[in-house]
């Protein structure tokens, strides 16, 4: 069950003056707006507003309230006739409904949330078998690719079960994987860890590898019994004469379709109160989420030694985790999918003939695509603020981003130091996400700036407050046309502010976008377009007057709350693997006072999102989902 959190209500503050609203006015607001369709047995949609007469109800039903309020917020509800709530009517129901849902549920203490059982997505399942076999094959690539779910990510249990087409290309992979260890020397010495010999019958030799290999495979301890079926496999094999290695990586094949290597499986919690996840399933959490792959031998050694709920040692072990190699993965595909620079290889690549040099330079596009990678990974790695992402006296740098720049970066040019974290000139316009061409690239279309798309992808990756999804129907922007005067991208969109539905969304979104027209779609910088001086002013809902980048990442920072709200559900729903749930909601804000204490330190993030109770703990029984059938068996 998805719910619409806190920030994802907060179309941006009310206009100062706006009144709270109470109980009893809620109770109003649904009467006259609704009650006309949603009363009695008929109720439309099954939704029946006498349900939610009491203020108890928030706490009893709390789903039917974010649902009322998510539909009124995206203008679904009343429907039609969009103009009989206004923007700000509609907030403001939606946030009293946030708020208060969000107080009666978290008063009684967080609690864990089921977790469900999932499959390894694609990467994931590459980066386990590359490390369990040490063979180094990019085998993402001959799976299906996986959709996203939850808060936007695509290691989301709610799209990962099992096809019939997963399947086939699961055991397809299993065999090419185990083909190929059984040519290599390192795997197979990895592997291969005893043969038949003198006092050994190859079942015995068979059976000390595969005790040795299963454990690894499965990420927890196995039984005796666990064993004996792959032995048999290891058997037939022999059996029909296949020489003794070979029938030990058949056997080993086997494991590799296994439910048990295939997905995550936490051993059932039987009690009906929540507990602590026990540690080998805590060791695959924490490994999937800052490495995406299987624990490495240290922490399964960690976890055998019941040492995972130690605070002081989870923060060594985090800190450590961060520096290894391995969690580049991680800053990839969480920053990728956060900021949606992944759209950069397909639909939002820039136009090839508009912008030639950079469609033909490789190397360039590369470094434009890897740099906020490359700088989330530093901010974690170094412990700086998480501010530095709104704005930041340092950045990734290369030869080509400097170029492309046409700012002299202080660049150590080694040629094995690139790319490299440089400290930016005072006055440089290049700090923070906001001054990487990857980001104002795919917040553009490939062919021109739209402060529109820029002003709602700041809404929505930064601040965590997306604008409502626009009315079907609006004629598009009239194009500069040859012939006609060109006209500013400011005057074209003027024709929004003048039509008062229009101005409704469009006073709140395109004024964060307006002061990022410096940068043109592969943000380079522009003092004028088309002969003209940009105009980069804008005035935000607020009346704050705001007059290019700087100005706009101090209006940033001065919603910074908001800003760390939205990191921290992304990343907790990335850590979790799932879309987050109202109870989650209650351990953000656990999680968000330790980062403020922590003078917003990117670790204590990741340590406060590793600490917490969605985390560390198991729902109990009463709260478990039923299993889906598919993810049973391959
Ligand atoms: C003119 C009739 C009408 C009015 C007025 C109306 N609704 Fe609805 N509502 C419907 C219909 C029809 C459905 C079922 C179709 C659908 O889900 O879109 C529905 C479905 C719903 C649902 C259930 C579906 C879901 O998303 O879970 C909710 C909640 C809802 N409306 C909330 C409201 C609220 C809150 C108001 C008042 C602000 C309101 N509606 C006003 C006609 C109306
Ligand atoms: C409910 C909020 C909302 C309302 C009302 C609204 N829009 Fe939008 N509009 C959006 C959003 C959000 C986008 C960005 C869509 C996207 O991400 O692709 C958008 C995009 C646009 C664009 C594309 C911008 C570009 O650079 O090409 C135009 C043009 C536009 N709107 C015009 C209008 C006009 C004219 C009206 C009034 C008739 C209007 N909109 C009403 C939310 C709204």
């Amino acid at each position: 069950m998805q719910f619409p959190r806190a920030s994802a209500l907060l179309f941006l503050a009310l206009p100062a003056g706006a009144e709270e609203l109470t109980f009893a006015a809620t109770q109003q607001f649904l009467t006259s707006n609704c009650a006309k369709c949603h009363s009695g047995k008929t109720a439309a949609g099954g939704f029946v507003l006498n349900r939610l007469t009491t203020a108890d109800t928030l706490q009893t039903a709390p789903v039917k309230w974010t649902r009322a309020a998510l539909r009124v917020r995206n203008g679904e509800m009343p429907p039609k006739g969009a103009g009989a709530l206004t923007v700000d009517e509609r907030e403001q129901f939606a946030q009293w409904v946030d708020r208060s849902v969000r107080g009666a549920v978290c008063s009684a203490g967080v609690k864990p949330s089921a977790s469900h059982i999932r499959r390894l997505n694609r990467d994931e399942y590459s980066a386990t078998i590359r490390d369990l076999l040490d063979i180094h094959l990019d085998l993402a690539k001959m799976l299906p690719s996986d959709g996203s779910g939850g808060e936007g990510f695509d290691n989301a249990a709610e799209t990962l079960f099992l096809s019939p087409l997963h399947s086939e290309k699961y055991l397809e992979v299993a065999k090419f994987a185990t083909d190929f260890a059984s040519k290599e020397y390192k795997s197979r010495s990895k592997v291969i860890i005893a043969r038949p010999g003198p006092g050994l019958t190859s079942d015995q030799a068979a059976h000390k590898i595969l005790e040795a290999f299963l454990p690894k495979a499965f990420r927890r301890p196995v039984a005796a019994a666990d064993v004996a079926p792959y032995v048999t496999l290891f058997r037939a094999a022999s059996q029909q004469g296949q020489p003794f290695e070979q029938a030990v990586w058949f056997a080993i094949r086997g494991a590799l379709v296994s439910p048990m290597f295939l997905f995550r499986v936490e051993p059932p919690n039987p009690d009906s109160k929540a507990r602590l996840l026990d540690q080998f399933s805590l060791a695959s959490r924490l490994s999937y989420f800052l490495w995406g792959s299987m624990p490495d031998e240290l922490l399964s050694d960690v976890a055998a030694a019941g040492k995972l709920n130690d605070t002081e040692f989870l923060q060594q072990l985090i800190r450590r985790m961060l520096r290894n190699d391995r969690s580049l993965g991680f800053a990839q595909r969480f920053i990728e999918q956060w900021l949606r620079t992944r759209e950069l290889a397909t639909d939002k690549a820039p136009d090839a003939k508009l912008y030639p040099a950079y469609a033909a330079d490789e190397d360039l596009r590369s470094d434009v695509r890897n740099q906020p990678v490359l700088f989330f990974r530093e901010v974690f790695i170094r412990n700086l603020p998480l501010t530095n992402f709104i704005d930041s006296k340092g950045t990734i740098g290369t030869r080509k981003l400097a170029q492309h720049f046409n700012e002299k970066l202080p660049l150590n040019n080694n040629a094995s130091s690139q790319p490299q974290w440089v400290e930016l000139p005072a006055d440089s316009r290049r700090g923070g996400l906001l001054g990487m061409p990857a980001v104002l690239a795919v917040a553009s279309y490939p062919y021109r700036t739209s402060p529109v798309l820029r002003g709602a992808w700041v809404l929505d990756s930064i601040l965590g407050t997306p604008p409502p999804p626009p009315p079907p129907n609006v004629p598009p922007l009239e194009e500069t046309s040859s012939g006609s005067t060109p006209r500013s991208m400011k005057e074209r969109l003027t024709q929004h502010r003048a039509n008062a539905v229009c101005a409704s969304c469009h006073t709140r979104i395109d004024p964060w976008g307006f002061a990022l027209e410096n940068y043109d779609p592969i943000g380079k910088w522009r003092d004028d377009e088309g002969g003209k001086p940009i105009d980069n002013t804008s005035e935000l809902l607020d009346g704050t007057q705001i007059h290019g980048p700087a100005a706009l990442k101090a209006a940033l920072m001065e919603r910074k709350d908001l800003f760390l709200r939205n990191l921290t559900n992304k990343m907790l729903g990335y850590a979790l693997g799932r879309g987050l749930t109202l109870q989650d909601s209650c351990a953000v804000d656990a999680i968000l006072a330790k980062v403020k204490e922590n003078n917003y330190s990117a670790q204590s993030l990741i340590e406060g999102i590793v600490m917490s109770v969605p985390f560390q703990q198991q729902a109990g029984r009463a709260s478990a989902p039923p299993m889906k059938k598919e993810a049973g068996k391959p």
